[in-house]
């Protein structure tokens, strides 16, 4: 098998996280339907169809890598958001989670001279520069908006087309 014992365990411990990451997503795009903004409750239900494919990627690897695929306990979603401001907020803390254990998933197959999932896990390190910085853009025009929430529908609504349109997601 070409992945490791200690590395298929880390991978499938990435499995929960992405899919945790996915549940997170669902309950902040449940908060903004609501809240009756339904360009953001997109935003974020695209977001948590994107952490699932996450997740699969990690499965797909570890079946391909001859591994084994073990899908830990994911934990209830964080209970009563109260402003858009705190849910972008946690959107963006857990992005920033994820991409410190995308790292040290990295740093492990370096240990490992483990060049096939060197380059597998290449795609997420450079996937989490695009989540970071998407989420750090979108907490900047929420915190500016204030209470004009429209302004940041229209943002996301335009962040969607172009998304659409076939530009990065
Ligand atoms: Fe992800
Ligand atoms: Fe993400």
């Amino acid at each position: 098998m070409l992945i490791s014992k200690e590395l298929n365990q880390a991978m499938n411990n990435q499995i929960g996280s992405e899919l945790g990451a996915s549940n997170q997503y669902i309950k902040i795009a449940a908060y903004f339907e609501n809240e009756n903004l339904p360009d953001l409750a997109a935003f974020f239900f695209r977001q948590s169809d994107e952490e699932r494919m996450h997740a699969m990627k990690f499965v797909h690897y570890i079946l391909e890598a001859g591994g084994e695929v073990s899908i830990p306990a994911i934990g209830a979603t964080a209970a009563g958001i109260q402003t858009a401001e705190e849910a972008v907020q946690m959107a963006l803390d857990w992005e920033m989670e994820v991409t410190r254990q995308i790292n040290a998933l990295m740093d492990l197959a370096i240990k490992q001279s483990d060049h096939i999932g060197q380059s597998f896990l290449q795609w997420f390190v450079t996937e989490q520069l695009e989540e970071v910085s998407t989420m750090d853009q979108l907490l900047g025009v929420v915190k500016r908006a204030g209470e004009q929430l429209l302004f940041v529908e229209q943002y996301v609504g335009r962040l969607g087309a172009a998304q659409a349109g076939g530009a990065p997601a």
